[in-house]
C-alpha cells in the first residue's frame, strides 16, 4: 500500500501514528485503536479534539481522548449481562491495518480495517472498516457489512472526545427531546435549555439531531451525525476524573464528549450495511 503525500507513519509516541498534514488540515490517528488522535483544520489553527495529558499511549489500554470506537456495543456488555466484557467492545483496544491512503482535491481519505471482528461476546461474520476523511472539516465513517449467513444486532459509537476552554462555560446547541440520566439510575428528562454543565454528566439522548453545536468562549466546534439513533453526551467531573488514573483530576475542565451513538442497536440482515458518521467542524 502506498501513502499519499500528504501522510505519513510516527512511532515516537509509543503507539504507531498516521500523521496528515496536507493544505487544509493536520490530524493524527493511531492504528492502536483506529483511533483519531487530533484534527486541527489549518484555517484556524484550532485543535478540535482532547487527548488526555495522561492517556496510555502503549498499547494496553484503551486511549484516552480522541475518538474511540465503540464497537459491537456501546457502553458495558451489550445487555449480555457478563462483567468480564470490555467496556464499548473491543475495537478500540486492538491494532488496525490502514489498507488506504489518497490526497484528492480538497481532503485526504484514509481506509483502515481491524484485526478482527469476532471476539469475546461477538461470534458472527461481520466487516468493519473506518474512513476518515481529512480536509477543512474531518468525517469519521464506521461501517459494518453483514457478509455471513446470519443476521446480527449490534450497538456502536463514536465516542468524540472535544477539546474547549472550560467546562463551566460551554453551551450544546441543537439535542432535544429526552434523555435517561445514567448518573441519576436512567432516570428520565427533558433536555435543559440552555443546555450547560455544572456538575458529572452522563446522559443518553434519544435525539437524531444532525447538528449540533459546542459553543465556548467564542468557539464554535460543529458537530454533524448520520446513522445514529441518539446522542451520548458525558463529562466525569472532578470527583470521577481524581479516580481515573488516565485523565488528570482538571482533566474534565477542557473536555466534553458528544458521541454520535447507537444506543438502541439495529439488526444487520444477511447482506446488508450500516454507515455511522460524524463530521467535525
Ligand atoms: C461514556 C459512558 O460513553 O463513556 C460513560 O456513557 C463512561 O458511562 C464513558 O464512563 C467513558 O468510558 P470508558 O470505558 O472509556 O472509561
Amino acid at each position: 500500500m502506498q501513502l499519499s503525500p500528504s501522510t505519513k507513519f510516527d512511532n515516537t509516541l509509543g503507539v504507531t501514528r498516521i500523521l496528515v498534514d496536507n493544505p487544509f488540515a493536520q490530524a493524527s490517528v493511531s492504528l492502536y485503536g483506529g483511533h483519531v488522535l487530533s484534527f486541527c483544520p489549518k484555517s484556524d489553527g484550532r485543535e478540535r479534539l482532547w487527548l488526555s495529558k495522561q492517556a496510555v499511549l502503549d498499547g494496553s489500554k484503551a486511549i484516552r481522548g480522541g475518538i474511540p470506537v465503540c464497537w459491537p456495543w456501546f457502553s458495558d456488555s451489550h445487555g449480555q449481562d457478563d462483567v468480564s466484557l470490555p467496556a464499548h467492545g473491543y475495537l478500540r483496544t486492538q491494532t488496525w491495518q490502514l489498507i488506504s491512503s489518497q490526497d484528492h482535491h480538497d481532503h485526504t481519505e484514509l481506509k483502515l480495517v481491524p484485526a478482527a471482528t469476532q471476539g469475546p461476546g461477538f461470534s458472527y461474520e461481520a466487516e468493519v472498516s473506518l474512513v476518515i476523511k481529512i480536509g477543512q472539516t474531518m468525517s469519521i465513517d464506521l461501517h459494518t457489512h453483514n457478509p455471513g449467513p446470519q443476521p446480527f444486532a449490534i450497538t456502536c459509537a463514536l465516542h468524540t472526545y472535544f477539546a474547549i476552554s472550560d467546562i463551566r462555560s460551554v453551551e450544546l446547541k441543537g439535542i432535544e427531546g429526552q434523555y435517561k440520566d445514567k448518573t441519576r439510575n436512567w432516570q428520565v428528562s427533558e433536555t435543559p435549555a440552555p443546555y450547560r454543565f455544572s456538575e458529572e454528566t452522563d446522559r443518553v439522548h434519544h435525539c437524531k439531531s444532525e447538528q449540533v453545536t459546542i459553543h465556548t468562549e467564542g468557539d464554535i466546534t460543529k458537530v454533524g451525525s448520520t446513522g445514529h439513533d441518539s446522542l451520548v453526551v458525558w463529562n466525569p467531573w472532578q470527583e470521577k476524573s481524581v479516580t481515573m488514573g488516565d485523565m488528570e483530576d482538571s482533566g474534565y475542565q477542557t473536555m466534553v464528549c458528544v458521541e454520535t451513538a447507537v444506543t438502541d442497536g439495529f439488526t444487520l440482515a444477511p447482506g446488508t450495511e450500516h454507515h455511522l458518521i460524524q463530521t467535525i467542524a
